[in-house]
């Protein structure tokens, strides 16, 4: 595998950057050719962001997984695609070679068959992070089902939410999953999540903890029976579906500012592109180097950067499926001494995490593989970064900050490692193809350098969201309908002297903890399903390790047994309801909120108390109840 279309110097980043934005179509067409199409596109590009309407090669045929697997077996077969660590260090690992993971995504894609899903039928994908995963995602891609994978640590209730919003007639899961030292029932989750799906036909469920699991006759079939019966008639290829260009690749939800996630849908080549492009880039990937991200492919993070972009660049994906803090603190140090990783993509809030334990875990732990080290899913403190360059990299590894969305497919500000410069606790500068703003309140467009605002990008890329699943008009009013023209990020950012960008965070009413997009609406609606709960406001707070931690305001009308008490039921509920992520870190009971005259919560106040701030708490003489505000301060918690 070579990579024609890989920058290596700073001036060829400019000059890259600039044709990107002069001829845009030239740009990304000449990328396209590095790629196996069974027919080539009629058109570049075509768009609009009003509808919004966005196709990229339109009239292509091709199928992504003919460009992850097949077309790198001539030369690639017997290489590592995945190396994969169980969560138990004394189980053994695996590695499935280019060749062995062709030949199980083909029989498990025979699976899928036999069992009567078609090309654009949902399927929804509930496991924990083994090999089987990935093979169960590339196998939806090979006969052109759309996956809609749903991350572990999600209740029933969002996974049913979420199989009917896709109507996901088809469901693939685990019998459990391990992670640290517990055992997830995921089967059993999914049981409860089918009460309310009958309309869902099949389950498949592949063994993993072996723990008791109910098997519904006539719904529920094992992953290695079916297998078994592929063996038994030796099918080892299957041809892939001939997908269109803009053919739904997958869907996944994120959550907005709204009560009710949303399912982003990408599509099939333009997402491929910019994941391959950006893998490549940003993180200089050579062939034979290991690269291992430790997000969940229950994210998006795992899609874009364990699966598609690694694999379609022929490259060796390390996938983990455990947490970094067990048996021991040292676990990605003892994986990455293991393996010889070179390169590292993790979350500030695992540096962070991980920084609490001092120095120790690292002790004994051979890091000098590493060559690139990367950051993902909210802002990097300059503590945290200087502690991952020291520590980690020895100072001699390229740190790439890297800023994008679940909506964005892929990276979109970054630097690239080693070829142009990295700032701590900036992204610096868009990939090629990306064109970048920042505005005002009023959708004006700040030009200049030391200028901060509203961060939005005014030109499709490839790997943009096109829609949001069954409900286009939402995707408008999410993304396309803030400022005229643009896309909006929901983030806000400064361009510093230099142009380069410094992600300051989310300007809307998401949150970020640990990495994981909360919406606020959300998490109030879970609270406000507790009994005797009348109100709740929820803001983020800054949090040391996880970025944001959660700060519930709670007007609760029975009395309490014990307020202690009521605060786990509260969170217990919230589990229930969402899914342990998104329990609240702390809960304060109040008696009313500050509201305007026209019933509006004032949030910005409830923010700056949940975070320490007590004087300058802005105007509250609008407030319906300035008293309130006193009283909310004084109980801080
Ligand atoms: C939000 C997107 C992108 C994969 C993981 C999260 C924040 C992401 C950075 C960064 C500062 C970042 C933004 C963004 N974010 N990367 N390098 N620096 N903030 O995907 O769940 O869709 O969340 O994560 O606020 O909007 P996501």
């Amino acid at each position: 595998m070579s990579y024609p279309y890989q920058i290596t110097t700073y001036e060829a980043y400019q000059q890259a950057y600039k044709q990107s934005v002069e001829q845009p179509e030239q740009f990304w067409a000449a990328i396209a050719e590095n790629f196996q199409w069974r027919k080539k596109w009629d058109e570049v590009l075509n768009w609009n962001f009003k509808e919004p309407k966005i196709e990229w090669f339109k009239g292509g045929k091709l199928n992504i997984t003919e460009n992850c697997l097949d077309r790198h077996l001539p030369t690639l077969g017997d290489e590592p695609a995945i190396i994969w660590e169980p969560n138990d260090p004394s189980e053994h690992h695996r590695i499935l070679t280019y060749n062995q993971l062709h030949e199980k995504v083909c029989a498990f894609a025979q699976v899928l068959k036999n069992n009567g899903v078609k090309k654009g039928d949902r399927v929804c994908i509930y496991m924990g992070m083994i090999p089987e995963l990935a093979i169960a995602i590339l196998s939806c891609a090979r006969i052109g089902a759309i996956h809609s994978v749903i991350f572990g640590g999600f209740s029933a209730q969002s996974i049913s939410d979420r199989i009917i919003d896709a109507h996901a007639e088809y469901v693939i899961t685990c019998d459990g999953a391990f992670r640290g030292g517990k055992d997830i029932p995921l089967k059993s989750v999914i049981d409860d999540a089918l009460v309310s799906c009958e309309f869902v036909k099949r389950v498949i469920v592949f063994s993993r903890t072996r723990i008791a699991v109910s098997m519904i006759k006539g719904r529920d079939v094992w992953w290695e029976d079916e297998m078994k019966k592929i063996d038994a008639v030796g099918i080892t290829d299957i041809k892939a579906a001939e997908m269109d260009a803009e053919d739904p690749l997958f869907i996944l939800y994120t959550s907005g500012s709204t009560g009710k996630p949303k399912g982003v849908v990408h599509s099939s080549a333009g997402y491929m592109l910019f994941t391959n492009y950006s893998f490549v880039n940003v993180f200089q990937y050579k062939p034979g180097q290991l690269f291992f991200c430790t997000a969940d492919i229950g994210w998006i993070t795992g899609h874009s950067y364990i699966v598609y972009g690694p694999l379609s660049a022929g490259a060796t994906s390390l996938m983990f499926e455990g947490v970094p803090t067990w048996p021991d603190a040292g676990r990605f140090w003892s994986i990455i001494d293991k393996f010889k990783v070179n390169i590292l993509y993790t979350a500030p809030t695992a540096i962070r995490s991980l920084m609490g334990f001092g120095l120790q875990p690292l002790k004994g732990k051979d890091l000098s593989s590493l060559q690139i080290l990367g950051t993902v899913g909210e802002p990097i403190n300059e503590e945290a970064w200087h502690w991952y360059d020291e520590n980690i990299g020895k100072k001699k590894c390229p740190i790439v900050d890297t800023w994008w969305q679940t909506e964005t497919g892929g990276i979109l500000i970054s630097n690239l490692a080693g070829v142009t410069p990295a700032k701590p606790a900036h992204a610096t500068l868009p990939l090629p193809g990306v064109q970048p703003v920042l505005v005002d309140e009023n959708g004006k467009i700040l030009e200049g350098n030391n200028v901060s605002g509203n961060l939005c990008i005014k030109f499709p890329w490839p790997s943009i969201l096109r829609t949001t699943y069954g409900d286009h008009d939402r995707c408008r009013q999410n993304y396309f309908a803030t400022y005229e023209n643009m896309y909006f990020t929901g983030d806000g950012a400064l361009r510093d002297e230099n142009g380069f960008y410094r992600i300051t965070g989310r300007v809307d009413d998401v949150l970020n903890v640990s990495g994981h997009r909360i919406g606020t609406a959300e998490v109030e609606n879970a609270i406000n399903m507790h009994d005797g709960v009348v109100e709740s406001a929820v803001v983020g707070y800054p949090h040391d390790v996880k970025g944001q931690g959660i700060y519930a305001y709670v007007i609760y009308n029975s009395m309490h047994e014990n307020e202690e008490l009521t605060r786990k039921d509260i969170a217990m509920t919230v589990a229930r309801i969402i899914g342990p992520i998104a329990k609240p870190d702390k809960i304060q009971f109040v008696s009313g909120l500050p509201k305007t005259r026209s019933g509006k919560i004032m949030r910005r106040i409830l923010r700056k108390i949940a975070e320490g701030e007590t004087q300058n708490l802005g105007d509250t003489s609008t407030l319906l109840d300035p008293g309130v505000v006193d009283e909310i301060k004084n109980a801080k918690l």
